[in-house]
């Protein structure tokens, strides 16, 4: 199994019908959604693609709010993501399905051959680790003809220290997640063949210790171990991880890149 495919299993227990009710609903609100949900149908305007794929995009509903906001009207959308739970939550008609990884993923696969093609993702990268980021970045843009868009807000932290204590978190939750900082990954775009349009803010996400073992099946022990080990070495940091009386709560920050084939 690849380290990507472990990593969707290991959180299975939290999809479909739980997903969009989890970390106090960010995956289903839809001002949370709005700068990606603008980002994306700017690109849109600017494209005007025949088909729009959502990488990773679960239940659908970045899809769904793209609807609410634009019916779309000829474009195709395309829920690719490698959780069948996921995609079995996905119950709106004018959304297709299909259950692949983004890592290999073709133009084909999604009906996009000899047509415009837009990729759109929320929350993915940071499930290929340090040595997936590449690879996956290199394989997009494989799929992509010169001057189509990616347009993705991924997990990312302006300051080192902050993206080290998120990293030591996850790795004592034994995940192989891995959160880059913002120059890390707009070097890692750029090497894969992306030019960087442009960069904007998104909300960050609270990740409350009672949710984590709930999505990692933590134990007691397990957290109480991370809330004293973490708190040791990278002290309290306000919005960024701090220590609570059964716990703790860790914040995942976010940057929206708006990109294109080069
Ligand atoms: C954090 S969730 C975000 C879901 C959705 N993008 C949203 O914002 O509501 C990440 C999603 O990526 C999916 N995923 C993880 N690795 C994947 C891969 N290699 N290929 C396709 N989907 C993947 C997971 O199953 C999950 O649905």
């Amino acid at each position: 199994m690849s380290l990507e495919e472990e990593a969707v299993r290991r959180e299975a227990q939290v999809h479909g019908a739980r997903w969009e009710g989890l970390h106090h609903r960010y995956f289903s609100d839809s001002k949370v959604a709005e700068p990606l949900t603008a980002a994306i149908l700017e690109a849109v305007d600017a494209s005007r693609p025949d088909v729009v794929a959502d990488l990773g995009g679960g239940t659908g509903f970045i899809l769904k709010e793209l609807l609410r906001r634009n019916p779309l009207e000829g474009v195709r959308l395309v829920d690719v993501d490698a959780s069948e739970t996921q995609l079995s939550a996905c119950d709106d008609g004018r959304i297709e399905r299909l259950a692949a990884s983004a890592a290999s993923v073709t133009r084909r696969d999604l009906g996009a051959e000899g047509q415009c093609l837009l990729l759109v993702a929320r929350s993915l990268l940071h499930y290929f680790g340090r040595a997936g980021l590449q690879p996956l970045l290199r394989h997009l843009r494989g799929q992509l003809q010169v001057g189509e868009a990616f347009v993705h807000q991924s997990a990312c932290f302006a300051d080192e220290g902050d993206a080290a204590c998120l990293n030591r978190v996850y790795g004592m939750m034994g995940t192989e997640k891995r959160y880059f900082t913002i120059d890390e990954l707009e070097a890692a775009l750029e090497e894969a063949g992306f030019a960087l349009r442009e960069i904007g803010p998104a909300p960050p996400l609270r990740l409350d210790s009672v949710d984590l073992a709930e999505r990692y099946g933590l134990r007691g022990e397990e957290v109480a171990s991370i809330r004293e080990e973490v708190g040791r070495e990278f002290g309290e940091r306000a919005g960024v991880f701090v220590e609570t009386r059964k716990g703790f709560t860790a914040w995942l920050h976010y940057s929206i890149f708006t990109c294109r084939a080069e």
